[in-house]
């Protein structure tokens, strides 16, 4: 039998677009202090861009930004804001504007998530995680889109693929989700007259990720999803990074509304992280598979 082809990792952005298409520019990145959204903040700064990291955790947005600005020669600021506050998210914006003068760039990535099947969440886990992802979505664009608006800018939201179709313990993440993805579309029809543009960036399994390792199953079974990839590997923060540069930059200037799934094909080929049905037939004989919360 032939072997499939593995795909190597991703490359550097900067060698295929050029080191400064955003020089001048300004990015404001909720959750920014790591993973997916670190490495998306890091690319964009990379090509000449200045930006704001925003997020809960003041310490580890502090230390996010030095070593962004170290990595990259260019400024990055760290701003602690909750999203699901619109006060100190409008708070967060004066101190960009105060920094920088502008926002160009938006990505609205701050999320939660943990796996819990509907019979155990609660509703507070339910409300919580629509706080965080889609009230928190609302809140960051309406804190921004006047200065958006006035720099003929771009959003990118950070949704998933996974309520594609119905997942099993992410009713709370695939509702919030699909919310995402609906408030971009309209944004992008609402605001295309005002120069604004505005995309859903879907990631798949990201590997070395907050988020992946929290919907990964505990034990051998853990992370089946590169076993079954078309690509044969799971997805780098990289492979999103160079997705965002693309987005943000003038060569996808007639690309909005849009969704991008950047996972290799894998939601067509989905499999399951827990046992099905015995995790829902019987939730408790799968507790010891799932991460312990925070
Ligand atoms: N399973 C079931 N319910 C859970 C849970 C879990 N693993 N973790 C939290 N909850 C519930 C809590 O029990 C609480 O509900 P209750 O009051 O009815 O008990 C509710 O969710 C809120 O939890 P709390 O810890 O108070 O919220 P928080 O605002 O401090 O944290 C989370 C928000 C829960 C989303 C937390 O996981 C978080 O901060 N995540 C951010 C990072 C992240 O998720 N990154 C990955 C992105 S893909």
């Amino acid at each position: 039998m032939a072997k499939p082809y593995i795909e190597p990792p991703a490359v550097d952005s900067t060698t295929v677009f050029k080191d400064d298409i955003f020089r001048g520019k300004v990015l404001f990145c909720t959750g920014g202090g790591s993973g997916i959204c670190k490495a998306m903040t890091q690319a964009v700064i990379k090509h000449g861009a200045s930006a704001a990291i925003v997020g809960r955790k003041l310490d580890r947005l502090e230390a996010s930004a030095k070593e962004l600005s170290t990595a990259t020669g260019n400024q990055c600021i760290a701003v602690q804001a909750d999203v699901r506050n619109p006060k100190q998210l409008q708070d967060a914006v004066a101190k960009t504007i105060e920094k920088y003068g502008r926002i160009d760039f938006v990505i609205c990535g701050a999320a939660g998530n943990f796996l819990a099947p509907i019979s155990k969440l609660s509703e507070n886990g339910f409300r919580t995680v629509i706080e965080i992802d889609t009230i928190g979505t609302y809140n960051t664009i309406k804190a921004t889109l006047p200065h958006i608006r006035a720099s003929k800018g771009s959003y990118i939201h950070v949704s998933a693929t996974l309520h594609y179709r119905a997942t099993p313990y992410q009713v709370h993440v695939s509702a919030a989700k699909a919310a995402v993805d609906a408030i971009s579309a309209v944004l992008a029809v609402e605001e295309g007259p005002q120069g604004v543009r505005s995309n859903v960036i879907a990631p798949g399994p990201i590997a070395g990720t907050e988020g992946m390792d929290r919907l990964s199953a505990k034990g051998p079974q853990g992370s089946q999803y590169s076993i079954h990839s078309p690509v044969g590997r799971d997805g780098s923060v990289q492979d999103i990074a160079n997705a965002t540069v693309f987005l943000f930059s003038p060569a996808a200037r007639y690309i909005t509304g849009q969704t991008l799934a950047v996972d290799g094909a894998s939601e067509h080929l989905r499999t399951l992280q827990l046992p099905y049905p015995q995790s829902v037939l019987d939730p408790d004989s799968v507790t010891h598979l799932i991460k312990p919360r925070l």
